[in-house]
């Protein structure tokens, strides 16, 4: 009871909107997002905004960023420490960039690179042994959604994506939950308030009565979120903020979201 009531503090008063850029940007657009965004003052202590640049960005978002508020995360990660893993990127490298987060199985890299929840989960122990903050998304498709499979679907990706209790040291360590109907990226097909409500709270069920051992956690929501659809995504029940993906790479709506949630 009194963990509930700790996780429902902890929910309401914390929201987290991230953008994720995807592979979109050159050094010249990358510092000039970044510069706008850190030029927004007044953030509320109750906000946290983080930005996922490609990763050969990143120098160029750490060196306008690392003095302001907005953190910065990855769009991935490598599993392995180091060593003869061609075009991977380590954990310890995106931390002397300043990543505090990093976005794991993203659909685009379930489906085009068949990432599967099993490396999200290798990801997600890697993660968290170095500090960082996973986003582990998960969604169904617009098939799943239509034959009613999809609570089965959400309910195994999270399942086979989130570390294992003895896995991992948990302790107080933040766990990122990401919402993304595949069919509402990129679509500008919002789902709707009902949709977001009952996924948000069947993952919400999953965690307290599947994952006791996982006491802080936050549900995002993603999927062609914008500045039009940020306030009554806001307030649903456990929604604890968005991952925008298009919106994010133009700095005056990705500034007009976050005052939605501000
Ligand atoms: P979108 O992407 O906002 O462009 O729909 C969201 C995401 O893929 O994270």
């Amino acid at each position: 009871m009194i963990k509930s009531i700790i996780i429902i503090i902890f929910e309401s008063l914390f929201m987290f909107i991230a953008g994720n850029w995807k592979m979109n940007c050159n050094v010249k657009e990358a510092g000039e997002i970044a510069e706008n965004l850190s030029s927004l003052e007044c953030l509320s202590s109750n906000i946290e905004v983080a930005v996922f640049p490609p990763f050969i960005l990143l120098p160029e978002v750490y060196q306008k960023l690392h003095s302001s508020t907005i953190l910065i995360g990855a769009q991935d990660c490598s599993q392995y420490s180091n060593g003869a893993y061609t075009g991977q990127v380590s954990l310890e490298m995106l931390r002397e960039f300043g990543c505090s987060h990093v976005i794991l199985g993203h659909s685009e890299r379930r489906t085009l690179l068949n990432e599967s929840s099993s490396i999200v989960k290798l990801k997600s122990i890697q993660t968290i042994s170095y500090g960082l903050k996973p986003i582990i998304c998960i969604g169904e498709t617009l098939l799943e959604r239509e034959n009613h499979t999809y609570l089965s679907t959400i309910e195994k990706q999270l399942k086979n994506s989130l570390p294992d209790f003895n896995e991992i040291d948990y302790q107080d360590k933040e766990i990122i939950i990401a919402y993304e109907p595949i069919w509402a990226i990129g679509t500008g097909k919002v789902a709707s308030e009902k949709n977001i409500y009952e996924i948000h709270t069947f993952i919400y069920n999953l965690l307290i009565n599947n994952f006791n051992y996982i006491k802080n956690f936050k549900l995002i929501y993603g999927g062609s979120v914008k500045s039009s659809n940020a306030s009554i995504i806001r307030n649903i029940k456990n929604v604890d903020g968005v991952l925008v993906g298009g919106a994010s790479i133009v700095a005056k709506e990705f500034i007009e979201i976050i005052k939605k949630f501000n």
